[in-house]
């Protein structure tokens, strides 16, 4: 009995640690959150993988065969190395020895090769998955709905982009083949053993179980506090996206502290979960170690014993090589099964973030061509509304039974409060959104029946905040228009009185414009929309005009590319300087999504309603700030 004493006390201990782990099991069942929001089948997302990466199976066969030639070094280096000592210990010749350590050196090389070879192919076609997704996934976003858009946040979206096709990259160039590698390595290494010695691999079999026990306990710490970690990055990423916008919002409200504090908080959330996640796995490892460690006390009290015995189980007998060969194997056995372990956590992530792109993917177009749209080669820049019914959620009707007419080349201007309809009677023109009841005709055609390239290449929109790109002005102003060179561009922008600020600038056309254009005045963002309008030449010019306030120099300015602009096609305005819209052919005024009144400025004044009022306090404001 008391020569099994030190195996019985190693059980003792693994036996305790296992108690406690299946103890802590059982504790954090009942504290576990909501499991992921997951909806599909990993059946489901590794068959939408594989379509990606379909086209490119020859690579992963190669990778494959590549990864079977290194993994000959890991079977073979053990017996390898036990052969050697048996050499030193029995017959030593050293012409022998050589050869047997020049064997060894040749499989090391080829392994380290292949393994080279391998990484080197997996991640150039992982490359190219990723950025095939990617260009995917960017393609798909830019085809969803204004209504769509607005669901999700940009946050969001940018995330899907770039870290969830990073993980599914990850997926391709890493997770696969080593997850298959390790399986590989672990039966490989289980044959060898069993075929060296029976009696020995079952000793190492027995720690099997609590391998899996500490796995399986290390897995479900591991996926909660991966996703604590998870939730706390995705909160501080969005906190700080929407608060880097609104800083300045920050500094004139004086609510630096405040912010302060908040982020001090989400950032301490970071920290602590990571800090749960150092734990998790400062735990993990040793364990596996300690089972590693434990099995190879018990390879030498067992196995020494046995050759000094001379104990033989089905024939095989127990040599020094044999031990020595074993203690070799059994740190390739244990080292896959925690690296699976570990990385089974990353399979899930990698398949989290492929639900999650699957799921923009998924989103259906809502505003898609009709089978039999047409093309639109010439727009004359009729348009009419008829009866248009249109909520941007269900039954919150913002238009209520809007008709109007609009003919070609004439200018209409719509008034009204705010919120009461007129961008979105500008927007649904475009078809940005699709309406729910009624009809819009476009040269007398459905506008459902037009393609929705076609039509938007024959519109100009001059929208309520001026977006202009990172770039410069020059490229501002031609969005990827080809074929202009720079004096059509300048003689765009001395048409819309752009051309004397553009003119002040440093470097011109080349003067860099910041992020959203932050470096440029709305009246002079204006102007530039303008510009680009012109060069784009479109048939009907739809322009919302800002509502902050512009000096009376630029408003002049504005006014007069107004009139040269009208007579380039129809025009459409949402104007809130009445003065600017005296000359329109049409003003349309809208109170809560009804058209109350219609008609030229004239008409209007002497009908003494709703824009008379509005006309009349304008003008005597005006009278006052000039007098
Ligand atoms: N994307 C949206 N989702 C939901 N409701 C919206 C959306 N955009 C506008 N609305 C609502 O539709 C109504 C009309 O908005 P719209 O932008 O057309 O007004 P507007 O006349 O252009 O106002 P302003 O003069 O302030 O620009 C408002 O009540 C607004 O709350
Ligand atoms: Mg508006």
């Amino acid at each position: 009995m008391a020569e099994y004493l030190p195996i019985l006390i190693l059980g003792a201990i693994i036996g305790v640690f296992s108690v406690l782990f299946v103890a802590a099991y059982g504790i954090l069942k009942h504290k576990a959150p909501a499991d992921y929001d997951r909806h599909m089948k990993d059946s489901e997302i590794i068959g939408r993988l594989l379509q990606y990466a379909k086209p490119y199976w020859k690579a992963f066969v190669l990778a494959v065969v590549i990864m079977v030639l290194s993994i000959v070094y890991d079977l073979v280096s053990p017996l390898l190395v036990g052969h050697i000592e048996k050499t030193v210990a029995r017959d030593f010749q050293l012409p022998y020895l050589l050869k047997v350590v020049a064997v060894y050196a040749g499989i090391l090389i080829v392994s380290v090769v292949c393994t080279y070879l391998q990484s080197m192919i997996l991640q150039k076609t992982g490359q190219k998955i990723l950025s095939a997704l990617r260009q995917d996934l960017f393609s798909h976003i830019e085809a969803l709905s204004h209504a769509q858009l607005n669901e999700i946040p940009v946050g969001k979206l940018v995330t899907r982009v770039t870290n969830d096709t990073n993980a599914i990259s990850f997926l391709f160039t890493n997770i696969l083949v080593t997850l298959l590698k390790n399986i590989m390595v672990i039966l490989g290494v289980l044959g060898a053993m069993l075929m060296l010695n029976y009696a020995l691999t079952l000793m190492i079999l027995c720690f099997v179980p609590f391998l899996v026990l500490f796995t399986v306990v290390f897995r479900k710490f591991s996926r909660t506090v991966h996703r604590s970690v998870s939730n706390a990055t995705t909160d501080i990423n969005t906190y700080l996206s929407e608060n880097l916008s609104g800083i300045k919002i920050t500094q004139i409200f004086n609510q630096e502290e405040n912010k302060y504090q908040d982020f001090l908080n989400r950032s301490r959330r970071l920290q602590k979960a990571k800090f749960g996640r150092l734990f998790v796995f400062g735990v993990f490892r040793p364990m596996v170690y300690m089972l590693n460690i434990s099995s190879v006390m018990c390879l030498f009290y067992l196995g020494v014993k046995g050759h000094l015995e001379n104990i033989t189980f089905f024939g095989q007998v127990i040599d020094a090589s044999v031990i020595v060969a074993f203690y070799m194997y059994i740190s390739k056995f244990f080292n896959p099964i925690q690296t699976l372990a570990e990385q089974f956590d990353m399979l899930q992530k990698s398949f989290a973030s492929s639900e999650k792109i699957f799921t923009i993917m998924d989103m259906q177009h809502q505003i898609v061509d009709e089978p039999d749209a047409i093309e639109l080669q010439e727009l004359r820049g009729e348009i009419e509304f008829k009866d248009v019914w249109f909520a941007y959620k269900d039954k919150e009707w913002v238009l209520k039974g809007v008709s109007f007419h609009v003919l070609p080349r004439q200018t209409v201007a719509f008034v009204g409060a705010t919120g009461s309809g007129k961008t979105t009677i500008l927007s649904l023109i475009c078809r940005n959104y699709e309406i729910q009841r009624g009809q819009i005709l476009i040269d007398g055609i459905d506008i459902k029946k037009i393609k929705i390239s076609s039509l938007r290449r024959h519109f100009g929109q001059m929208l309520q905040d001026v977006f202009l790109f990172s770039g410069d002005i020059r490229s501002n102003i031609l969005l990827g228009k080809e074929g202009v060179t720079d004096e059509q561009v300048m003689e765009a922008a001395r048409y819309v009185n752009a051309h004397s600020f553009i003119g002040k600038l440093e470097k011109g056309l080349d003067e860099p414009v910041r992020e959203r254009g932050n470096n440029f005045s709305a009246g002079q963002r204006q102007l530039l929309s303008f510009a680009r309008t012109i060069i784009h030449k479109p048939a009907v010019m739809i322009l919302d005009e800002a509502t902050a306030n512009i000096d009376t120099e630029t408003e002049l300015l504005i006014q007069d590319s107004l009139e040269k602009m009208k007579n380039i096609g129809t025009m459409l305005v949402v104007a809130h300087r009445l003065s600017t819209i005296q000359h329109a052919d049409n003003i349309i005024l809208l109170s809560h999504g009804q058209i109350m009144e219609q008609g030229s400025h004239q008409q209007l004044l002497q009908l003494k309603g709703r824009y008379y009022q509005l006309y009349t306090l304008q003008y005597e404001k005006q009278q006052l700030q000039n007098s």
